[in-house]
């Protein structure tokens, strides 16, 4: 199971996160459960993770400009996981709601990326956006940011959070893909709403990323094509992450031994005590 909680006032009132997420992992034979798992670090890198695989397949193959409209956690992993996938980027240009926002973004990945020039907006979209080979739309805003004038053909373009874009943008796409269609068709994204409006149908999709993983559909085709990727987040994917790290973290002797509940009900010693007939 995930547990999470996403609380964007926490950002701009007290300058914590706003995602934080915890897994409980159970056995299947018995029901009971076995590790309890921080989940937040996890949540992210598998939300730029996602985002990466569908650059792999959709991005330009020799990306130099990436562009971001927020520059939260989300954005920032999503910068680590797009220069793994496309090591030729070389300029990184960030607008968020504030300039300050955008400064924090750069004093934290510069260190990481010191290859990498970066641009602070000073919070104006087109700046970061416009002509960028991949473009990032990771806000908590819900409003049409990202104009579709600003997408070059041959773009990729990941859209992490709900409402973020004006619809023109997917419309311009020649290729949208999902994590998961079915899933983002009854949630809050921009491709829902389309969805909702009747702007957007089923055969305006091109499928879901695993096909493409899976080699039964071809990534980009062309060079001049726009592809528009969302990944609504699949809690499971995160569930498979957690076991991976429960597995690791067995074999590398970390964690700790806890006990959870030590006797069966009726075993316990003071039983008696509790129970007044
Ligand atoms: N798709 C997924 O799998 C997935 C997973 C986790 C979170 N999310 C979503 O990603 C989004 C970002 O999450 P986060 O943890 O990075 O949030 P965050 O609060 O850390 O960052 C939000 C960013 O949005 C910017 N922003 C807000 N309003 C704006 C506006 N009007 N113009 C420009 N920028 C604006 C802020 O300046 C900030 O940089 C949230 O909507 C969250 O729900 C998606």
């Amino acid at each position: 199971m995930k547990w999470v909680s996403v609380f964007p006032p926490n950002v701009p009132r007290f300058g914590l996160q706003n995602l934080t997420a915890l897994f409980v992992l159970s056995e299947i034979e018995k029901g009971f459960p076995f590790a309890v798992l921080e989940g937040t670090l996890a949540s992210n890198i598998r939300v730029g993770a996602m985002a990466a695989l569908a650059a792999k397949h959709f991005a330009p193959e020799q990306a130099r400009v990436i562009g971001f409209i927020g520059s939260g956690e989300q954005a920032k992993m999503n910068l680590l996981a797009m220069k793994t996938v496309r090591p030729s980027l070389v300029q990184c240009r960030v607008s968020a709601k504030t300039s300050e926002e955008e400064h924090q973004f750069v004093r934290e990945l510069e260190p990481i990326l010191p290859d990498m020039e970066f641009v602070a907006a000073d919070t104006d979209g087109a700046c970061a956006m416009d002509g960028a080979d991949i473009l990032v739309t990771a806000t908590s805003a819900q409003a049409p940011l990202l104009k579709a004038a600003w997408m070059k053909p041959g773009s990729f373009y990941s859209h992490i959070g709900g409402w973020e874009d004006e619809y023109a943008v997917a419309k311009q796409c020649e290729k949208i893909v999902c994590d998961d269609w079915e899933t983002v068709k009854h949630r809050t994204q921009t491709l829902s709403l389309m969805y909702k409006d009747g702007e957007l149908d089923d055969a305006d999709v091109y499928g879901d990323l695993t096909e493409v993983v899976a080699g039964d559909k071809p990534g980009r085709e062309k060079d001049d094509e726009r592809v528009y990727f969302n990944a609504v987040g699949l809690a499971f994917v995160d569930v498979a992450i957690a076991l991976a790290m429960y597995r690791r973290a067995r074999e590398a002797g970390k964690g700790r031994e806890l006990t959870m509940q030590e006797t069966m009900i009726f075993d316990h010693p003071r039983m008696a005590d509790y129970v007044r007939l």
